[in-house]
């Protein structure tokens, strides 16, 4: 079995780098633009093989497209990050015409794969690969929910003092600074509520930092983050080629659930070896609903650039 990251940028590389450790195919093909790029970091990662005790191959490939052929899975990674101060919003201009050229070229090698959307701005990017592709929904899925959901646990269990591995709590909403929705009324630290750990203050200032995750890691490295995204990929690969049946929020395409249509936006779902398998009900409170509302109001505003730039 075959996965492809295409872009070799941090994030790219970070995913490539998980999927490799997690053994989950025999080969990755790793993919860049840039002329020795993608080929160098795939050496330098094959040379790690002895210390981390991997046996998958990674491939690098300068934009050669033949290199992917019958990837079951494709991670797209590619387009330019934010730089501090910015939004990923700002990015539209640029990465939507790259991404538009990625989707097209890879399913012209790999007519059967799942996509992993990460380039942002993440919810419209998604948006733009399922239309433009004309692929099934279930086959295109936007990571945004992983990592915020990841960060989100990671603060609260700063908040709290605990393990975050002890916890469980999901971020839905879009992936922008202020259009994801950090659910702490649903989170638990081992099936207890973690609103009983937290002062109404603390839960305010867990749920504030979640929603600007990425932009204050990007403030502090210059650049947007790489770990967490690169790591939430292969998280989310993972679920798919193990057909793991994993419930957590992802960015896919709603057809009237959660109120929603023609919009690609972070909801629970259930992950296995057909992609996005089922969308699950969370029951949303009244305000919660009113947020979700809001949250798509925006993000279509992001999509109708794509109308505008005439890629939809
Ligand atoms: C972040 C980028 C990858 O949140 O969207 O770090």
């Amino acid at each position: 079995m075959k996965i492809t990251v295409v872009g070799a940028g941090a994030v790219g590389a970070t995913c490539a780098e998980n999927i490799a450790r997690k053994q989950l195919v025999e080969e990755v093909v790793l993919l860049d633009i840039k002329e020795g790029f993608a080929e160098g970091k795939a050496m330098d990662m094959n040379q790690c093989a002895t210390l981390n005790g991997y046996d998958t191959k990674i491939i690098g490939s300068t934009n050669d497209y033949n290199a992917t052929a019958d990837s079951s899975v494709v991670v797209i990674t590619s387009g330019i990050p934010r730089k501090p101060g910015m939004t990923r919003e700002e990015l539209i201009g640029t990465n939507a015409g790259i991404v538009s050229t990625v989707t097209e070229n890879i399913l012209k090698h790999s007519p059967d794969a799942i996509l992993i959307v990460i380039s942002n701005p993440m919810d419209t990017m998604t948006y733009l690969s399922v239309k433009s592709s004309g692929l099934p929904k279930e086959r295109v899925i936007g990571m945004g929910g992983i990592l915020d959901s990841s960060r989100f646990k990671f603060r609260l269990s700063e908040a709290i003092g605990c393990s975050p591995n002890d916890l469980q709590g999901v971020v839905i909403g879009g992936h922008g600074d202020t259009t994801m929705i950090p659910l702490i009324n649903h989170a638990t630290y081992n099936s207890t509520p973690v609103t009983n750990f937290l002062t109404p203050e603390q839960q305010e200032h867990v749920v504030k930092e979640t929603m600007v995750g990425g932009a204050t890691l990007t403030k502090l490295i210059g650049t947007s983050a790489w770990y967490a995204p690169g790591a939430a990929g292969a998280f989310l690969a993972e679920s798919i080629v193990r057909d793991q049946k994993k419930l957590f929020p992802c960015c896919v395409y709603l057809d009237g659930e959660y109120g929603q249509s023609d919009i690609c936006i972070g909801v629970p779902v259930i992950v296995g070896k057909n992609g996005w398998e089922k969308i699950v009900d969370y029951k949303l409170s009244d305000s919660q609903q009113t947020q979700f509302n809001e949250s798509a109001d925006a993000v279509r505003k992001m999509n109708s650039v794509l109308s505008e730039m005439s890629l939809v």
